[in-house]
């Protein structure tokens, strides 16, 4: 039999408090300044650390379940559940301690994602969700505001890290503000689309993003009455992310398919 949802939503966020607490606790003694020589070594290993962490509790409480995690790839499994996980989403603003980066934990059952928990401890969020069952933040149940008028909507998006993929993303930003309110570049897709949920963004978009990026925080979003997809009103994919309550997401659909958003140009 499946496994229920809450149960799975339940270890998501347990697991999520403990690699949160883990990851802030290592936050504290990185520097921008100190880590110089090699910025990224010391955030890679407690990208590393955390992931470890987050596969040895999932796998010690269900045995037989797969986990895809950024740092520590496919992990096979017997049980139709799968953990889609992110151990720190933003890790530039992890390197720069800035408050918005995320632990992200999906479980997908039969590839479908059911439940999730986004952790942001420097915001002291904790975010939640079942498929069918909504989702909240520190208990309270989320409804995303209404949607606005593409003109009047705040957009949050990101940048991959190939500059020849940037030069194409910077030739679409070019096209989109201008019929925007404005744009924001968060650093973490997690908290992006959590913001969704909560109000902070009206919409988002980006390209390139991978399934622990978006799993997550896209059933936090789409719990809270957001529509997460692709273009075209296709399903969400490494080409493009987009998400907005339905009547923007529709409006920003139309603004980015002709601009080529979901191409390196
Ligand atoms: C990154 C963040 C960022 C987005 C990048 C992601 P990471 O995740 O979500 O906002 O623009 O595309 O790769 O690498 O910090 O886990």
């Amino acid at each position: 039999a499946a496994p229920d949802r809450e149960s799975l939503r339940d270890l998501a966020v347990r697991v999520a408090a403990e690699a949160g607490d883990l990851a802030a606790e290592g936050q504290a003694g990185i520097t921008v300044l100190d880590t110089k020589s090699s910025p990224t070594d010391v955030v890679t290993e407690m990208d590393r650390a955390t992931e470890d962490l987050i596969r040895a509790r999932l796998l010690a409480e269900r045995p037989g379940d797969a986990v895809l995690g950024e740092e520590g790839g496919d992990d096979e499994g017997t049980s139709g559940v799968r953990w889609v996980v992110d151990p720190i989403d933003g890790t530039v603003n992890y390197l720069y301690g800035s408050p918005d980066w995320g632990v992200a934990i999906a479980a997908e059952v039969d590839g479908v994602v059911v439940a999730s928990a986004v952790n942001v401890p420097a915001r002291g969020e904790m975010f939640e969700a079942v498929l069918g069952g909504g989702s909240r933040r520190n208990g309270e149940t989320l409804q995303a505001p209404p949607a606005v008028p593409l003109n009047l909507a705040l957009v949050a998006t990101g940048f991959g890290y190939f500059p020849e993929r940037r030069v194409q993303q910077a030739r679409v930003l070019l096209e989109v503000v201008p019929h925007i309110r404005d744009i924001r570049r968060g650093g973490s897709a997690a908290v992006d689309l959590t913001g969704l949920a909560t109000g902070r963004y009206n919409a988002y978009y980006e390209r390139g993003l991978h399934a622990w990026d978006w799993s997550a925080p896209g059933l936090v979003a789409s719990e809270a009455g957001v529509r997460v997809g692709g273009l075209r009103g296709g399903p969400p994919s490494n080409d493009l992310v987009i998400a907005g309550r339905p009547e923007l997401y529709d409006a920003l659909d139309a603004l980015l398919a002709p601009l080529g958003a979901d191409t390196d140009g």
